[in-house]
């Protein structure tokens, strides 16, 4: 045997405080069982929903006995740790990654990242700014707009000015329907159509549920498209892939209850317009300062405007089954070696950045 450097470490953040906590179970067990553990040192870490750092010793035990065994022990048990003290090296001269299998608010939105800042340490994906910039909607489209990407005509308020006017001028400005979103959430939660100014009062109500901040969009009559896109520096695009809600649009149910909702990959579009929607894609991308993966979501009218980008999602579900790993198995990369090169990614990203730190 020759002395080579100490493998990897790849520390698995998982679970989390989000509406999405079990989704991120799910795509943790796919990703543990995929990840290639001759090569690297893994270390899974569950982040309870009340934000509890566990080492969960139980999962590392069902990795060693084989991977049939991880998915009855994603429970959250395991020995309590400091999330910056998680992250440390085991061995002398070893490169750790974290691997944030997490999604929505404390997981997706930089306050995860800004930790793992701190601690110095390389991650899979996008860091503080563009975490948290993409995952409010009322922002990331104010950026997106100022880089020339077309968006649907939309308002967005704070809680505390949904009064009487607001109402009227969605009406003047919008029409009927809107859709009404926390500007701070994904998976659809606290999304729903309103049909006229009682129907708003409703949705606006359970919208700030969520988020002080909400947003009021036209509803478009549009096909959902969606695209990947990996890399730092020159990021690039998968193929494109549709999604067919059954639900009255992609909620919650369609997304993770019933899992009714379709993918069409590739997409039955026009060449030119899966074409011009992988350019938008990296140009989004890069104006909305993403690093390492993000799946990119538009609407395409093709009666009227075309394309009309939606959201990013910094880290999209990651199951095998999921758009994101789907899309990039369809445009040739297969799930392990779209983990490898994320990871690869990752330890460029910190290496080059490592200056910039020193300079601080
Ligand atoms: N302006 C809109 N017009 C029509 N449907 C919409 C609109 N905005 C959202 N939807 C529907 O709601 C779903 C969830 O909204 P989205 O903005 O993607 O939020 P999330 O971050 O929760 O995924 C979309 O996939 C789509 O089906
Ligand atoms: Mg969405």
């Amino acid at each position: 045997m020759t002395d080579g450097p100490p493998p990897v470490r790849i520390v698995l953040l998982y679970g989390g405080q989000s509406a999405e906590h079990e989704v991120s179970r799910v795509s943790a067990a796919h990703v543990l069982r995929a990840i290639d553990t001759s090569r690297y040192d893994v270390v899974p870490i569950a982040i309870t929903p009340e934000g509890r750092w566990l080492r969960s010793d139980a999962t590392l035990a069902a990795l060693q006995a084989g991977p049939d065994a991880i998915p009855g022990v994603l429970d959250a048990s395991g020995t309590d740790i400091t999330p910056l003290g998680s992250v440390a090296p085991a061995l002398p001269g070893q490169q750790v990654v974290v691997l944030p299998i997490l999604h929505g608010p404390r997981g997706e939105d930089g306050t995860v990242q800004g930790l793992l800042e701190l601690a110095d340490v390389a991650y899979v994906g996008t860091g503080v700014l563009g975490s948290a910039l993409n995952m409010d909607k009322a922002t990331a489209k104010v950026v997106a707009q100022a880089a020339g990407i077309p968006v649907c005509r939309w308002i967005s308020a704070r809680d505390s000015e949904l009064d009487d006017a607001f109402i009227a001028r969605v009406g003047a400005e919008l029409g009927w329907p809107v859709f009404v979103k926390p500007s701070n959430m994904g998976s659809s939660v606290g999304v729903s159509r309103a049909d006229d100014p009682g129907g708003l009062r409703a949705a606006l109500a359970e919208a700030t549920q969520y988020d002080e901040w909400v947003v009021v969009e036209e509803a478009v009559d549009a096909r959902e498209l969606e695209v990947g896109v990996i890399g730092n520096e020159a990021p690039r695009a998968s193929v494109v892939g549709e999604i067919l809600p059954t639900h009255d649009f992609y909620d919650y149910d369609d997304k993770y209850v019933d899992g009714a909702a379709e993918m069409v990959i590739p997409a039955d579009v026009p060449p030119a317009v899966a074409e011009e929607m992988r350019t938008l894609a990296v140009r989004a991308y890069r104006a909305l300062r993403c690093d390492g993966l993000s799946r990119v979501d538009f609407f395409y009218e093709s009666e009227g405007r075309g394309l009309l980008f939606n959201e990013i999602n910094t880290l999209p579900g990651f199951t095998p089954f999921s758009m994101f790993p789907s899309l990039w198995a369809e445009s040739g990369l297969a799930y392990p070696e779209l983990i490898d090169e994320l990871i690869r990614l990752a330890l460029a990203r910190h290496a080059h950045r490592s200056p910039h730190r020193r300079l601080r």
